[in-house]
């Protein structure tokens, strides 16, 4: 089975075969010109190149062809070579209905992949800051999307529980309390269950110890033996980390869950630097580990790079091992426990050169096979209003909790004035993400854009809560229908022109969910959602769907809100958004 527009498209190829053409895949699109048609074919442009033709005249030759077939209403050619097509209603109405009985031939897969995801990143005793925002939004997306699509998804939080912020935390704990068990290396008995830090503590100390160590040569060579120690496993720095990690794990899932992002798994570098022995053991089999300068490396560069790529720093010439070895122990590791086909990695572009050396030496080691995916999706920065990188009043770094109580304060002038209490704090709570989500997945992925809490929580335009409240009115109309016991009828029918125009966006979505999927980015979803909303509201405004005479009619505008609104929750599910019951 395959969606309306895929079967079109295949129809589509059969004619341009039949025309003695070959083309590897054909893809309508949704005309930019209503006018001239409903879908858009463009191919005949990339044909005329490949034959040397004018592609007018391919057009033609496919156009007269599939004439004789009398399928469409209409068929013709625009500009230099656009084929426009305009269904005929019945096929349209037929489509919509058989759509209707099964919502899920729009999520059909035959190629299921196993993938893994790696959108946390979020670093132990450091607060989660506005850099995490893009990784968390888009990460869970493109999860939600891929299971969707029925792939098989696992998300790793990724802490980085394993680095210098540690040691710096430790050592400031130390001069602040330097009698406590964790630091005495004679000490035998037990250490205590609670921690000697709150995150309040944390996110207090872990700024102080990391300004004073840029300043004070002295304390930062402390944090790096500090570091050392705890890296080689020391007992009572063990007992210390757990405490922190507890601490910081319990505050960062707070954060995650208030952006409904989830992790199926919750490990950390930590987790993945348990595998760097036998890891490096098989690349000495393997033969591909390089001495230079006292370091060991892995030459990863190519022949024909256009850019310098240079050699994996494995182990740095003081034996610690780098940023890439626990990314390639984790992909060892992740091999190993999940058996992933791809592996996604989202931070922004600036780790490009990290992820390539990465994975190339993944496959020159043969840690991953070929088949085996591995992808980094890269992402523009979210910038402060004026263009710049975000920063707080006083010119520190934002955290990301900041920013969303910056978006819920301006969200919750917009709800309702009759609702109070608690349940105005839950729903301003939920319009706000909705805010900063949308916002965050409406440009494409590589593009910066800058941060507006008014205008992205405004109830006009292009926004989060615009769909919310346009969603919820869905809602309540069914609602009320149901109260007045208005029948639904079981088949949509086209009676105005919107309503063929909402039909077509509907028949769309496939093409559209594709796309996403294969450009790893959510743009498409985020305008087809204001798209069809904006349809659905021009039908809504322009007809009185509960007083409407015609039976007939009144019952498939009622079908067709259920569908949109059923719609809307999905894809909303998708991005990552709750709605609430009311605003
Ligand atoms: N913790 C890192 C940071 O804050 C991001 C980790 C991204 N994922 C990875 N596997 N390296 O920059």
């Amino acid at each position: 089975m395959s969606s309306f527009i895929e079967q079109e498209e295949q129809y589509l190829l059969s004619k341009i075969k039949e025309c003695g053409y070959e083309l590897d895949d054909v893809t309508l699109n949704v005309s930019s010109r209503p006018e001239y048609g409903d879908y858009q074919f463009n191919g005949a442009m990339t044909m005329a190149k490949k034959y040397g033709k004018n592609p007018r005249e391919i057009a033609t030759e496919i156009v007269e062809c599939i004439k004789k077939d009398n399928k469409y209403q209409d068929i013709n050619i625009a500009g230099p070579g656009f084929i426009n097509i305009t269904f005929s209603d019945k096929s349209l109405i037929d489509h919509v209905n058989e759509l209707n009985k099964n919502i899920n031939l729009n999520y059909e897969n035959d190629n299921p992949k196993t993938i893994f995801l790696d959108y946390g990143g979020a670093n132990v005793a450091k607060a989660l800051h506005v850099g995490h925002l893009r990784s968390a939004n888009i990460g869970e997306a493109l999860k939600r999307l891929s299971s969707s699509l029925n792939n098989k998804t696992i998300a790793d939080a990724h802490l980085g529980d394993f680095g210098r912020p540690i040691g710096l935390v430790m050592l400031e704990i130390k001069k602040r309390h330097p009698n406590l068990p964790y630091f005495d290396k004679t000490f035998t008995g037990e250490y205590p269950k609670t921690s000697p830090v709150t995150n309040e503590d944390l996110m207090e100390i872990y700024p102080y110890a990391s300004a004073k160590a840029k300043e004070d040569e002295q304390y930062m060579e402390e944090a790096r033996l500090m570091t050392a120690l705890f890296q080689d496993g020391d007992k009572g720095l063990m007992a210390l980390w757990h405490h922190i990690m507890n601490v910081s794990k319990t505050d960062i899932k707070r954060i995650y869950d208030r952006l409904n992002t989830t992790f199926e798994v919750w490990e950390g570098e930590s987790d993945g630097n348990k595998y760097i022995p036998e890891m490096i053991a098989y690349l000495e089999k393997q033969n591909i580990i390089k001495e230079s300068e006292g370091a060991k490396v892995i030459e990863v560069a190519k022949e024909d790079d256009d850019h310098e790529v240079p050699p994996l720093l494995l182990i740095k010439s003081n034996g610690s091992a780098s940023y890439e070895t626990t990314d390639l122990a984790c992909i060892w590791e992740r091999m190993k426990k999940w058996h992933p086909d791809e592996i996604w990695y989202l931070t922004d572009v600036r780790q490009a050169l990290h992820f390539e050396q990465v994975f190339r030496a993944a496959k020159i080691s043969k840690i991953v096979d070929d088949e085996t995916k591995l992808l980094f999706i890269p992402f523009g920065t979210m910038n402060g209003a004026d263009g710049k990188p975000f920063k707080t009043r006083d010119g520190g770094v934002m955290t990301l909790e900041s920013l969303l109580d910056i978006a819920k304060e301006e969200c919750e002038h917009k709800i309702l004035p009759n609702i109070q209490g608690e349940e105005r704090e839950k729903i301003a709570d939920i319009v706000s993400v909705a805010a900063v989500k949308y916002a965050d997945l409406i440009p494409y992925r590589l593009t910066d854009y800058n941060f507006d809490h008014v205008k992205f929580s405004d109830l006009q335009g292009k926004t989060g809560p615009y769909l919310l409240y346009s969603t919820i009115r869905m809602k309540s109309l069914l609602n009320k229908a149901t109260e007045a016991k208005i029948k639904f009828s079981k088949y949509i029918t086209i009676n105005n022109k919107i309503d063929r125009d909402i039909i077509i966006c509907l028949l769309n979505l496939r093409n559209v969910l594709l796309k996403s999927f294969n450009s790893k980015s959510l743009n498409d979803i985020t305008e087809y959602l204001y798209k069809i909303t904006n349809l659905y509201n021009n039908l809504y405004a322009n007809n009185r769907i509960l007083t409407e005479e015609n039976k007939d009619i009144q019952e498939s505008w009622l079908l067709l809100t259920k569908v949109i609104y059923e719609n809307n929750l999905k894809l909303l599910n998708i991005l990552g958004i709750d709605i609430p019951e009311k605003m």
